[in-house]
């Protein structure tokens, strides 16, 4: 489906019924990724999966997609579907906009996910690099970033023994434009450190993390873990950064888990 937010077109899968649960993707992903959580979730709940500012079919807009923007596309399309709260679930850069839509309007959060990210903000050698990418990408294109990405992204048990999940996350980049790239690393660059709100989190929180997790290494949910009240920390075996592709029954088992506690 799609609906027209605040300039741009948006569009997002909706399925099921019952407590709504919004499933914010990776970068530079889109929200095909989570058609396993669909599937398995849907029969719980309803589920909803936005496109991000200019990834999968939604349009980009010309300026940095900063997190604070895409978290109010998402309060915009909770608006649309007439909810006043739903539980959120962001896997990294998904988190970083979960976290914004805290900041904005806590009381639309019944829920958190945090999938596979972190609440700091992005080191001076991390912020180079995104801007050394958001320039590359617009003069080389995506087919770079497809090739040397899925490295990161996976863990070492996918990047070993599932071609078929490395073959599908290259695909999924690839279907990304340079400029949704370009906007989101120049967007992730500005965004605020979270580490301060932890405390301020008051609703149940379920954090998920790979153990092979490279990008958001473990020891960083751990630390979130402890510093929200009501937070519960699962760690995936065998799954990188995208834990919700690379061991989706266990992903969708720990999801399950946390919504029947929300009952
Ligand atoms: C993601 O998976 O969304 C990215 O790793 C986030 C980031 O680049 O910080």
């Amino acid at each position: 489906m799609k609906t027209h937010v605040r300039g741009i077109d948006m569009a997002f899968d909706i399925r099921g019924d019952g407590m709504p649960l919004i499933l914010l993707h990776a970068f530079p992903l889109n929200r095909t990724m989570w058609q396993a959580q669909i599937d398995a979730l849907s029969q719980e709940c309803k589920v909803i999966a936005p496109d991000l500012g200019g990834f999968g079919e939604s349009d980009a807009r010309d300026e940095p997609s900063s997190m604070q923007i895409l978290a109010k596309d998402v309060l915009a399309l909770m608006a649309f579907l007439k909810l006043e709260q739903a539980i959120i679930c962001g896997l990294s850069m998904g988190g970083y906009v979960a976290f914004e839509l805290f900041r904005l309007k806590p009381a639309a959060i019944k829920a958190l996910i945090l999938a596979d990210t972190r609440a700091e903000a992005d080191t001076a050698e991390g912020r180079e690099n995104r801007k050394a990418m958001a320039a590359s990408v617009l003069t080389t294109g995506v087919a770079p970033v497809a090739e040397t990405m899925p490295e990161k992204l996976l863990g070492k048990t996918t990047l070993e023994r599932k071609e078929n999940v490395v073959q599908q996350v290259k695909e999924l980049i690839r279907k990304s434009t340079p400029q949704a790239i370009a906007n989101a690393q120049l967007g992730m660059m500005e965004r605020p450190d979270s580490t301060m709100d932890l405390a301020n989190i008051e609703c149940p929180v379920q954090i998920i993390v790979g153990d092979e997790d490279l990008l958001t290494p473990v020891a960083l949910s751990e630390n979130m873990a402890q510093a929200i009240p009501n937070a519960k920390l699962t760690v995936i075996p065998h799954a990188g950064h995208l834990s919700n592709l690379e061991q989706p029954d266990e992903f969708n088992r720990t999801v399950k888990d946390f919504l029947g506690e929300l009952k």
